[in-house]
């Protein structure tokens, strides 16, 4: 390949950003092991924070702020890896994921707009707010595994 034709490759790569075209190429096992990776990660963020409306956990500001930040950014990251092309790959995604994409779609929704709420919240909110946000974004972990993915 000319210079030119990787540089223009590239153009299109941003260009299409996580495009189809681009995860066309992508193998569906690695997809599947990225977006479980995303998830692994949601999960590792959330934990510390979840029990705190309950007061199961200690509420602590600080924490809530980090991970909300993070969780913000990582609550993007699993859903392009839910391609169609990952549909027969052994995982714990039920087929669910691929015929009511409209349904799983809008449960990816409102799981990063409860977290990006929350990441507002947690930056000076009082603790009565900030608890109610993390609350918000519980529901939505469980709304979507209720109904796409396998019991564990
Ligand atoms: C829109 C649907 C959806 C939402 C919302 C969602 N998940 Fe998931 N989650 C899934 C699916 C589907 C899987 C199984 C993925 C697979 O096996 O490929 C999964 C897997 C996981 C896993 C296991 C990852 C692994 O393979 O080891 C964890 C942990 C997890 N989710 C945590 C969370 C938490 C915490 C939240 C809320 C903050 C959340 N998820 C919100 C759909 C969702």
């Amino acid at each position: 390949m000319t210079t030119k034709l990787v540089i223009s490759g590239l153009a299109l790569l941003v260009g299409t950003g996580y495009g189809a075209a681009a995860l066309a190429q992508q193998k569906p096992e690695v997809l599947v092991k990225q977006r479980q990776s995303a998830m692994t990660l949601v999960g590792k963020y959330w934990g510390p924070i979840a029990g705190m409306p309950s007061g199961k956990a200690p509420y602590n500001a600080e924490t809530v702020t980090r991970n909300a930040g993070y969780l913000e950014v990582l609550s993007k990251m699993p859903w392009d890896g839910f391609a169609d092309s990952t549909k027969d790959v052994k995982s714990a995604a039920l087929p669910a994921v691929f015929t009511d994409t409209a349904k799983f779609k809008e449960a990816g929704d409102r799981m990063q707009s409860t977290i990006a709420q929350l990441a507002k919240v947690s930056k000076g909110g009082d603790e009565a707010s900030v608890k109610a946000a993390i609350a918000d974004v519980g529901k939505t972990c469980a709304g979507c595994h209720d109904n796409f993915r396998q019991k564990q």
